[in-house]
This record gives C-alpha cells, structure tokens and sequence, in this order.
C-alpha cells in the first residue's frame, strides 16, 4: 500500500539522514551522555551503551521508521492505517499515541534545558564565565535557577525558535535549518574536541572513556544505558514514526538507522572528548552529575587562555544540537494536529508550541517555588522525565517491535525493507521478534519494581 503525506517530504535521502542525525544527537549526547558516563564508570557505561544502541536501538529504530512510512501520517494515525492494513485492531493507534503525549512531554521540559543553553551561550560571550570559581560557578548556576522569571523568558526564546522553524514546513523548516545547523555542529564539535583533547588532559580522557572496568557494572547501569540509547537515538516517541512519514519509497531504512545510530554515537564519544580532557586537565570532577556542563565546565573555561571563546563556542554547540532535536519534538505534535483539527501548519505549529510551553512552567517551577512540591517523591520535571525516560519510552518501543514482529506480516515487512539481503532481514526479523521485546519487557519490570 502506498500512500502519500499530506505534511510533505524530504526532498533526499541526504535530507532525510542530516534531520534524523539532528534529531538524534541532542542535549542527550553533550549534556546527559558525558554526565551518565561520569556517573557510571567511564569505560563500563560506554560499553554497554554501545551494545543497547545496536543491539536494541537500531532494531528499534528500523521498525519505528518503517511503520512511519507505511502510513505515512502523524503517528496515531499512522499506526491506525498500517493496524488496518494488516487487519489488526485499531487500538494499536495507542501506540502512536504514547509517541505524540510522550514527544509533548518531553519538549516540554527539554526546552527550558534548551534555555539554559541560551542563557550560557549569552553569559559566557559578556564574559560572565571569566575567572569564575568553583563556588561562583554554583553560585551562578543556582541563582540562574532560582529566578522564574528569567527561566521563563529562556524557555519561551528556546521555544520560539522551535516553533518559528516547525512552522514553515519540512522542506522550507525542518529541512533548511539542519543545512546549515549540522556542518555548524560538526565543526565546532571536531574544533573544540581537537582543542581539548591536545590542550587537556586528552590521555586521561580517553583511558576514562574506553578502558572499562567491569566491576562497576550493576543492573541500574544497565537499565540507565538503554534508556540513554534510546532517547538519545529519539527512539518510541513519536520523532521516527513522524520523520519516516516523510521518507522516500526508495530510501534504505536499515542502512539510515546505521547511519544515524553511528553518527549518534560518535557525536556522544567526541562531545565525552570535548569535556573530559578538560575536568581532567583542571583537577575536576567527572561524576558531578547534571551539573557537569553548566556548573563545572565553566570553572575551567574562566581560568583557560581563550575561555571566552571557548566557552562560548562551546555552548553555541549545545544550542544547536538542542534545536534540531526539539524540532522533532514538535512536529509529532503539529502533524496530529494539521490531520485531526485541520489547522494550517502555522497555526498547528503556534497552538502546540504554546500548550507544550505552559507544560514546560511545571518543569521551570520545579527548580524554585515549587521545588519542596513532590508527587511519590519527586518534582514535576523529576516526574516528567520519570514517566518518560522510563516509563513511555521502554513501553513504546516494546509495543512497537511486538506490534511490528508479531502482528504486521512478515511479506509486508520485508517489502518495506527490500534493499537488504535475506540474510540480513532474517536477523533483523529475529531481533525484532524475541531479542528486544525481551530486553524491554525485563527492563519495563525492573523500572516498575518487579525486581
Ligand atoms: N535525541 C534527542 C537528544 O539526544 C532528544 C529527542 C528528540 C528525543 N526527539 C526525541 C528523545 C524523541 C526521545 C524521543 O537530545
């Protein structure tokens, strides 16, 4: 069955490639990557996190683009369409449900993180970061957070911008912007990696990265790593089912989840390239946490020769990798709302962008007024990325390959991919089936407290 997207295409697989790597490689691999590997061991979480990206992710992210291409509409309404093909029950919308709220919800907080780039970008360029210490650097950090306001006005800027894009459509939006963002990223991340790795204390870093010591290994490890893969591969959550509604018919989906889960990954390493040579080269401390990139980094950079420029160049990075991954955040959202409501992609862009916003104050909330506010323990921005980090997320991408292994034949699958060999469908199809439902299905109970 083909059909065509009422929402446009991508004009080349080139196009299609740099938007989902856009995607992909977000303040997931610069800000939460380096700070879970700081946190997990080094080496060991790599590791790891390397086995849940291609054993479990690109499996994952193969169906997610297929399904999304079958149908070809927001992705309730694609996983409705192909349910139908295969005479299956609609119902299985729900799991393009789960993907549009879960992609609303995650925007919602990603983009006040996105403001905090912004803000840092702004600080650092005025000189705010310049011979800044330990202390101040907290001070800074802390007091930026404490002030609603000022996060307010961030968030609605990160917003902005996103919207702005989003509302011009794929080709003349989310197409034009990752043209020139992504040859952007990719410089400054291989400059300042270079810069790092030879000013810094490069030895150390890459010894922290790549020589692991297994005895840190334990199964929360385990269970961060895939849920890092997966959001850092914008996995189960509505952004490949929406990119692959706009994809060629003879584009390789197997060969651009490769693509797109190597540049990942290698984005992830570089950006670990960037930051540890310098913790290490200042004295500093790699399991810090959350606060790595806001709190300790700008130590070093108030004291390095250059830091200014670094520092700045640094954050410019962060921001552009933030954009084009909450682009794709949005558009799950606009796509069901151009379908469902009929609105115009402007208004639909404005209409979603707003309402994820107003979400987005809990999360601003939560680093001041409401900060004592907890639900089963947590804040609103602890609970939001709770419920979808490890609850929507392992249980989309579940019901997705099962939905796609067990219930879509296998003729119409193997259509879908008919550039590769049997060989390699057979072991696609394989992992589909048992290895990644049953990976999922463990970590799903663990994350509810089974065991
Ligand atoms: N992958 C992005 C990052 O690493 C975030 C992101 C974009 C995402 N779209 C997504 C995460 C869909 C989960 C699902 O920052």
């Amino acid at each position: 069955m083909q059909r065509t997207s009422q929402h446009g295409n991508w004009s080349s697989r080139a196009a299609f490639i740099l938007a989902a790597v856009g995607s992909a490689v977000g303040l997931g691999n610069i800000w939460k990557f380096p700070y879970e590997a700081g946190q997990g061991g080094g080496a060991a979480f790599v590791a790891i996190y390397l086995l849940c990206v291609f054993a479990v992710g690109v499996p994952v992210m193969i169906a997610e683009l297929s399904l999304g291409r079958r149908g070809r509409g927001s992705p309730p309404k694609s996983l409705e369409l192909v349910a139908t093909d295969e005479g299956q029950s609609k119902a299985w919308s729900g799991v393009g449900w789960i993907g549009t709220i879960g992609a609303f919800l995650v925007l919602s907080f990603y983009s006040v993180i996105g403001g905090w780039t912004l803000y840092y970008v702004l600080t650092s360029a005025m000189g705010g970061l310049e011979n800044i210490t330990a202390d101040a650097s907290g001070a800074l950090f802390n007091g930026f957070l404490a002030d609603s306001w000022g996060l307010i006005g961030w968030h609605i800027a990160f917003m902005a911008i996103t919207i702005f894009i989003v509302a011009r459509g794929i080709q003349g939006g989310l197409e034009k912007a990752v043209t020139f963002l992504m040859p952007a990223l990719f410089v400054l991340l291989v400059g300042l990696a270079i810069y790092s790795v030879t000013t810094g204390d490069g030895a150390a870093a890459i010894k922290f990265l790549f020589a692991p010591d297994f005895s840190k290994v334990n199964a929360d490890v385990v269970l961060q790593a895939l849920g890092q893969a997966f959001f850092s591969l914008s996995l189960a959550l509505g952004t490949m089912l929406a990119y692959g509604a706009y994809l060629p018919e003879d584009v390789s989906i197997p060969r651009s989840s490769l693509i797109i889960a190597g540049a990942d990954t290698g984005v992830a390493l570089l950006a670990g390239l960037v930051i540890f040579p310098i913790v290490f080269a200042y004295g500093l401390e790699a399991g810090a946490g959350p606060g790595l990139i806001f709190v300790t980094l700008p130590i070093a950079f108030g004291q390095m020769v250059g830091g200014q420029i670094v520092g700045t160049l640094f954050f410019v990075l962060l921001a552009i990798a933030a954009v084009t991954s909450s682009i794709s955040l949005l558009e799950p959202v606009v796509s069901w709302l151009e379908e469902h409501r009929g609105f115009k992609r402007p208004i639909a862009a404005i209409t979603a962008g707003g309402a994820i916003f107003t979400v987005g104050l809990g999360t601003v909330f939560s680093f001041n007024h409401w900060a004592e506010v907890k639900f089963f323990g947590r804040t609103v921005f602890d609970n939001l990325d709770f419920l979808t980090n490890n609850i929507m997320m392992p249980l989309g991408g579940l019901l997705m390959v099962v939905f796609v292994g067990w219930f879509v034949s296998r003729k119409s699958m193997r259509s879908e991919l008919h550039t590769i060999t049997d060989g390699q469908f057979n072991i696609w199809y394989a992992m589909a089936r048992y290895i990644c439902p049953i990976a999922l299905i463990i970590i799903f109970l663990s994350v509810i407290g089974v065991f």
